[in-house]
């Protein structure tokens, strides 16, 4: 593990908002002692209706009680007055988002007054659809303005957004539709990704078809033009976008929520079951996106903002829209891919609009690291000041790279640690403030308490690694699991009494710094994309031929983690390349493709204890040729299939 230190160059601390370790550790002494005053002091910074009673009250143990957690109780606010209506005097001609399309000659700068023109119009177009205050909307949509535009429309009114990213498949939509009902569904004719154009308004046809199966209706669908290609309009049910927000007034006066009214809902994998619906309510997920967006990026007036990630996850919902338009700044919402036209695509964008803070995932560092620097070479990247790192630990080599090439050894990286779950960022450096080390996440954020645990649940201390899990709450934490309190409950505060389980394992140094381990449950992480073991489990095991499947990650190269299947056939069938292809086009189908298994192993039988339990640790070290730490066998039913499968895997490699 590298030990190497970075502290950033003197050029900008001058002006950071935290200008050493001591003025951090400081404001994070304050922030553990007095959260109330603390965040009452910075939620101060904000628009509120009306203030507060009360800024925080929580029962984390269920040894006492329901587990709750409360922000700003009895306060009154509306996120989208905050991230629009707020500057309109000050800034209303200053670029809120600017687009940068898939192809390079598309882009599109929109101030905060056409912000919010589009915001209030689509939002009168939901309720003349019969939206209102507490109904849930469905976006499934490709990176476009109308992306953005819809989630604050909703929240502009009270209702409550569900974004499905827009590369899952039909059945994966359906899915989320109903959970949550869905009153209405957002979404376009097609997606433009690279030199193709792909339909989207099919899926999400099939989608709705199978909810109305399910006997739930989604009363309209919009649907963005964004590609021209030729769709199917349902008569009395879809609608096409800019008919819908054209008939409408360029107001809508903001309804006023309770802080702990919900905000949105976005489904993600855990370990067991169908994935969760993690609600965020809006005080405290305001307070909290905008201020670690402030502190973390280190964000000043003018500057030019860019996250890559996608809006379908949390990383776009809390640092491409919320936490950037909360404080003013300039976000990018970049609709194509880093490799198109060409792997110099990010560097070009960067040096086109003069990008000062740059966000993306170690998964797209690696893989534009393998094209080599002569992509990085052609532009002028000297605007940058920050770079940040999110979703997947990265490792020292592609931080190396991101440091020299990218950022010119001036730029310090932040490695930002956390969850759909905690709503925004918990632990990373400050950029001018907290020495990096490469691949550590460094030091929490402000009243974030991170402790290192035992299996037994007890806090280890000084250098040690365990299971990280987090004391006392803080405001961008979610609230609970949408229509399932109880599986909140377990899923999080179970298993450690008094304590929030991320799922993650860690190591804490000498110095206190956090390196993240990789998740200690059975989900994976493709590409920072989180997937769970049992999902693509399911979805082989609902192929017709397929008897058994047991899924692992495996070390990638590029994704970070690769999807490993081992697959038992049903009496009968025999293995072949066909029937591997269908497999895969199979999860393709069931969820999308980003859950495609890179490698299949057909096996004749997993093992298993005696009580009939898959002994994943063993598919684990087979998966990553360690034939010689497969540990004891003798409690497996048939020891005999372990020879079978390291064989099946040397034919694979
Ligand atoms: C992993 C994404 C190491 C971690 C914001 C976590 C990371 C899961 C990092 C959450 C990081 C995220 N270093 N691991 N900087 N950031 N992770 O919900 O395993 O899509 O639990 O949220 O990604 O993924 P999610």
């Amino acid at each position: 593990m590298s030990e190497n230190i970075f502290h950033a160059p003197d050029k900008f601390r001058e002006n950071a908002w935290v200008k050493s370790m001591d003025e951090y550790k400081a404001m994070y002494k304050k922030s553990v002692e007095d959260p109330e005053g603390f965040w009452g002091e910075i939620a101060e910074t904000f628009y509120w209706e009306k203030k507060w009673d009360k800024v925080r009250d929580f029962n984390y143990s269920m040894s006492k009680g329901p587990v709750f957690l409360e922000w700003f109780k009895n306060a009154k606010t509306n996120i989208t007055y905050n991230c629009l209506d707020r500057h309109l005097d000050t800034r209303g001609d200053q670029a809120a988002l600017i687009w940068e399309g898939n192809s390079p000659d598309e882009d599109m700068v929109i101030t905060y007054r056409d912000l919010h023109e589009k915001v209030c119009r689509f939002a009168n177009a939901l309720k003349k659809s019969g939206v209102g205050k507490g109904d849930r909307v469905a976006i499934y949509l490709p990176m476009i303005p109308e992306l953005a535009i819809a989630m604050m429309a909703c929240a502009r009114i009270g209702a409550v957004h569900s974004i499905v990213f827009g590369g899952f498949s039909s059945e994966a939509l359906a899915n989320r539709i109903m959970d949550s009902l869905c009153k209405v569904l957002v979404t376009s004719d097609g997606v433009m990704r690279g030199a193709k154009s792909i339909p989207l308004k099919g899926n999400a046809d099939k989608a709705l078809k199978m909810c109305a199966d399910l006997g739930h209706s989604v009363g309209t669908c919009f649907v963005v033009n964004r590609t021209g290609s030729d769709v199917n309009m349902v008569e009395n049910r879809d609608v096409w976008w800019h008919e819908a927000a054209q008939a409408q007034s360029a107001e809508c006066p903001v309804e006023w929520m309770d802080a702990e009214d919900p905000l949105f809902i976005l489904y993600t994998s855990g370990s067991t079951g169908t994935p969760k619906g993690v609600q965020h309510n809006v005080g405290g997920y305001m307070v909290y996106t905008g201020t670690t967006f402030k502190y973390v990026f280190d964000y000043h007036e003018g500057d030019v903002y860019w996250c890559t990630a996608d809006i379908g996850w949390v990383t776009g919902h809390s640092y491409i829209v919320y936490g950037p338009l909360s404080q003013g700044a300039t976000s990018i919402i970049f609709e194509g891919i880093p490799s198109y036209p060409d792997p110099g695509r990010f560097w070009a964008t960067v040096d086109k609009w003069k990008v000062n803070q740059f966000y993306t995932a170690p998964t797209a560092i690696r893989s534009l690291m393998a094209q080599g620097e002569k992509w990085v070479e052609q532009y002028d990247l000297s605007s940058l000041r920050v770079l940040g790192s999110v979703g997947e630990p990265i490792n020292p080599e592609a931080w190396q790279w991101y440091h020299k090439y990218v950022g010119k050894e001036q730029c310090p990286i932040v490695d930002t640690w956390w969850q759909t779950e905690t709503g925004g960022i918990m632990i990373s450096a400050l950029p001018y403030a907290i020495d990096q080390k490469p691949g550590s996440a460094t030091l929490p954020f402000f009243s974030v308490q991170p402790v290192v645990l035992s299996e037994e649940g007890k806090e280890l201390t000084g250098a040690c690694e365990g299971i990280l899990a987090i004391k006392e709450p803080w405001p961008g934490q979610m609230r609970t699991v949408y229509n399932s309190h109880d599986r909140f409950e377990m899923t999080y505060f179970q298993m450690f009494d008094g304590y929030y389980f991320a799922g993650d394992g860690c190591r804490r140094d000498e110095d206190g710094y956090i390196w993240i381990t990789g998740r200690v449950d059975d989900v994976i992480n493709v590409s920072g994309h989180r997937m769970s073991t049992a999902e693509v489990e399911s979805a082989l095991g609902s192929h017709v031929n397929v008897a058994e499947a047991a899924v692992i990650g495996f070390p990638h190269d590029i994704k970070g983690q690769g999807i490993y299947a081992f697959v038992t056939l049903n009496m009968g069938v025999s293995p072949s390349d066909e029937l591997m292809a269908d497999l895969k086009k199979h999860v393709r189908t069931e969820i999308g493709p980003i859950a495609t298994p890179d490698i299949i192993n057909f096996a004749s039988d997993l093992p298993k204890t005696r009580s009939g339990k898959i002994m994943r640790r063993i598919l684990r070290k087979i998966a990553t040729d360690e034939y010689d730490q497969l540990g004891d066998l003798s409690t497996l039913s048939d020891p005999d299939v372990v020879g079978t499968l390291i064989n099946s895997h040397k034919v694979l490699m």
